[in-house]
């Protein structure tokens, strides 16, 4: 039996991947693993950016100049952690052009839970708690995720999560700390997220056909269901805290399991978000497609810039 070169090149990819070691945009890869990693890069890439809009709707409502301040930063760190990812998609041969069209026309995803309104501004308290947080826990094991480059923006990005996290967490607890009303609203809020919270890390695992191959390539190290356990586990004792009661009648600990036991989100309600029938599906996307269409000019200015200094 002969070993071709593309043998060869298979099996040392596979080694540095047995060897936990990184995939650098220098070696061979197979395609399967590079469109793979495009993919899941570039939805991840857009979720930030989609991201910036639901809590973007409240800035120039917020209640204080302080509150401003953090909404501010907070957004701008969204705008980043898209700019990291594209970058990132960049060292697999794919280009943000070609990818921002390809969100523009619906061709690729972004998390489903973008596609909901923020009603009040608990909203932006309850986003950072609950979904920077879900964020957080898929995040955290893509830092030793098997392609270098997406791994090291994971780092970057993944600290600034958890600043998100605290801040969502102290806006609600200051809320709770103040009036009947505010109380309630941080609760509505509350209940409005918690369900679409859990469906951020997508379908059971018995529906979710690409796991098997994305954790035997190392790009993925925990099933979303693993995932989902973790961030329940993580937010009951942090509702507890806050005083706020999750919407699952379901949920009790397990001494058993060592977890909490909970209920399944509505998945019909999940697929029909993601299948672009969500509440704000269309008014988020037509709100990128204008501000790409608003930035056509800069995007001018700069490749003639850039072909005047050579
Ligand atoms: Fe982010
Ligand atoms: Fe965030």
């Amino acid at each position: 039996m002969t070993v071709t070169h593309e043998d060869e090149l298979q099996e040392q990819f596979d080694a540095t991947i047995a060897r936990h070691d990184r995939i650098e945009p220098r070696d061979w890869m197979p395609e399967g693993y590079r469109k793979t990693l495009v993919r899941q890069i570039a939805q991840h890439a857009h979720s930030e950016i989609i991201g910036m809009q639901p809590e973007g709707n409240w800035i120039t409502r917020a209640p204080s100049l302080r509150r401003k301040a953090i909404l501010l930063a907070k957004v701008q760190d969204e705008a980043g952690h898209g700019l990291y990812l594209y970058s990132a998609t960049e060292t697999l041969g794919a280009s943000r052009r070609e990818l921002t069209d390809m969100l523009i026309s619906g061709k690729q995803k972004y998390s489903s839970i973008f596609n909901y309104p923020t009603l009040s501004y608990a909203d932006v308290g309850t986003i950072g708690w609950l979904v920077d947080g879900a964020a957080i826990c898929n995040q955290v094991p893509l830092c030793r995720t098997s392609y270098g480059p997406y791994g090291r923006a994971m780092i970057r990005i993944c600290k600034e999560e958890s600043f998100h996290q605290r801040q969502g967490f102290e806006l609600l607890m200051t809320m709770m700390r103040g009036t009947d009303e505010q109380r309630a609203m941080v609760q509505e809020s509350v209940d409005r997220f918690w369900w679409p919270a859990l469906m951020m890390f997508g379908p059971p695992d018995a529906d979710s056909p690409n796991t098997a191959q994305s954790m035997a390539w190392g790009i993925k190290r925990d099933t979303n269901d693993e995932l989902r356990q973790k961030f329940v586990d993580m937010s009951v004792p942090q509702a507890e805290v806050l005083g706020v009661t999750l919407p699952d009648p379901e949920l009790r600990w397990n001494d058993e399991r060592g977890h909490y036991d909970f209920g399944q989100p509505d998945w019909e309600e999940f697929a029909q978000v993601v299948r672009g029938a969500g509440p704000c599906n269309t008014q988020r996307i037509a709100h990128r497609k204008r501000a790409h269409d608003d930035g056509a000019w800069v995007r001018e200015a700069a490749t003639a810039f850039a072909a005047r200094e050579i």
